[in-house]
C-alpha cells in the first residue's frame, strides 16, 4: 500500500453501525488492511487467515516480524477455529473467558495449524481476545477472524481515538471506522494459562485493564519476569515502546526536575495537584474528574499525544500507584521513558 492512499473514516453510530462494519467486512474480504475500534485501543486489522494481509499489516505498521499479533474473535465458540485449549486447562480456560470475554483479556494458547505462522511469528501459540466492542465483534465473526495489533506506527503510542489513527496511519489504509474514544484507553491484559498445584499459574505477559486482583480467583498470578528469552515469551513487552516523540521522564514522588535552559516542559499530572502553573509549557491532567486510575487509563495515551502534538521537548510524568489497572498504566509510562 502507498502513501498515496485515501483514507476514508466512517462513523460508527447508532442506528448505522452495522452498514458501517460491512464497509470493513467487504475491504477485509478483499485482503485489504482497515482500522477498527475496540474497547482498548483501535486495531489495524486484516483477515486472520489471508497471510498476504497480514504481511500488509507489519508493512503498514513497520513492524518488525518477530513481533506477533493478536486475533480477534467474534464469539468465544469461534476459540476453536484458532487454538487448541490442553485438557488440563480446559476448565480454567472456561471459566476465565466465560468471565472476562468480551473484553480487554488476552489469551496465549497452543495454535491451530490453520493460523498463519506470519500472524503469530512462527511461535507454535497464538494471542486470542473476543472484544467488548460490538463493531470488531461484528466484523470478526463476518470475516471469520481478525488479525489486529494497535493502529499505530511501530513503537509508538497506542491510538484511542480515530483521529489518532489518521495521525498516525493516514494516508496507507483506505478505511477508519469511528467507533468514538476507547472506553478503557489501554491495550487488553496478555496472560498465559498453565496447569500447577493447589492452583493453575496464571502468568501476565502484559498487564492491562484486567488486574492481577481480577485474575485472582482463577489461578496464582505471576508477572512475566523480564528475561532473556523475552522476545518469544512477550514480544511486545520489548523496552522501548508506547513512545512519544518528546522524551519522557517519569518524575519521583516528592521530587523535582531539573530543567534545562531552552527546552520546552510538559507535564502529565495524575490529579491536577501539587503544580505550580507558570513552572510548565503544557499541563495534561490523566483524572480531572474522579481522580482515580480507571480515569487516568483512559486518558494516558490521548493525554501523551496531546502534550507530544503541543511539540514540547520533554514530558514529566507524575507517577500513579500501582494497583489494579496502576500497574498498566506505570508499565506504558515506563517503556514510553525507556531510552531509544
Ligand atoms: O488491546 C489490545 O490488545 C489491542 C487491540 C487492538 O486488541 N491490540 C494490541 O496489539 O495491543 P499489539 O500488537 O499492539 O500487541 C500485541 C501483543 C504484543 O506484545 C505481542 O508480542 C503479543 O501481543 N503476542 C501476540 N502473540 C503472542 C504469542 N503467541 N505469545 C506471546 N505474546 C504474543
Ligand atoms: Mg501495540
Amino acid at each position: 500500500m502507498s502513501e498515496s492512499t485515501e483514507t476514508k473514516t466512517l462513523v460508527a453510530d447508532f442506528e448505522e453501525w452495522r452498514e458501517v462494519a460491512e464497509e470493513a467486512v467487504k475491504l477485509l474480504q478483499n485482503g485489504e488492511v482497515v482500522a477498527l475500534p475496540t474497547e482498548t485501543v483501535y486495531g489495524l486489522a486484516a483477515d486472520a487467515f489471508n497471510g498476504e494481509a497480514v504481511a500488509k499489516v507489519f508493512a503498514i505498521k513497520e513492524r518488525p516480524s518477530f513481533d506477533p499479533l493478536i486475533v480477534h474473535l467474534g464469539k468465544w465458540r469461534d476459540l476453536g477455529k484458532v487454538a487448541n485449549v490442553p485438557e488440563e486447562i480446559r476448565d480454567t480456560v472456561t471459566a476465565i473467558t466465560k468471565e472476562f470475554w468480551p473484553g480487554p483479556l488476552t489469551l496465549v494458547l497452543p495454535k491451530k495449524e490453520e493460523v498463519s505462522d506470519l500472524v503469530t511469528s512462527g511461535l507454535p501459540t497464538v494471542a486470542v481476545r473476543v472484544s467488548a466492542h460490538e463493531v470488531m465483534r461484528e466484523v470478526a465473526k463476518k470475516v471469520g477472524a481478525i488479525a489486529a495489533p494497535s493502529a499505530n506506527r511501530f513503537g509508538r503510542m497506542s491510538p484511542t481515538s480515530a483521529s489518532a489513527v489518521q495521525a498516525e496511519l493516514g494516508g496507507k489504509i483506505p478505511l477508519i471506522i469511528d467507533g468514538g474514544a476507547c472506553r478503557d484507553g489501554l491495550e487488553s491484559t496478555i496472560i498465559k494459562v498453565e496447569p500447577g498445584e493447589p492452583k493453575p499459574m496464571i502468568t501476565i505477559l502484559r498487564p492491562g485493564p484486567v488486574s492481577r486482583e481480577d485474575l485472582r480467583a482463577f489461578g496464582t498470578v505471576r508477572k512475566a519476569k523480564p528475561g532473556k528469552n523475552e522476545q518469544v515469551e512477550a514480544p511486545g513487552q520489548i523496552e522501548s515502546h508506547y513512545a512519544p516523540s518528546a522524551k519522557l521522564v517519569i518524575r519521583e514522588k516528592g521530587k523535582s526536575i531539573e530543567k534545562e535552559e531552552g527546552l520546552r516542559y510538559g507535564l502529565l499530572s495524575y490529579k491536577g495537584e501539587n503544580y505550580e502553573e507558570d513552572e510548565w509549557d503544557e499541563v495534561e491532567i490523566l483524572s480531572p474528574g474522579s481522580g482515580k486510575l480507571a480515569e487516568a487509563a483512559v486518558r494516558l495515551f490521548h493525554c501523551l499525544r496531546k502534550l507530544d502534538e503541543s511539540g514540547v521537548d520533554v514530558i514529566v510524568a507524575d507517577p500513579v500507584s500501582e494497583t489494579g489497572v496502576g500497574v498498566a498504566i506505570m508499565d506504558r509510562l515506563r517503556r514510553a521513558s525507556a531510552d531509544r
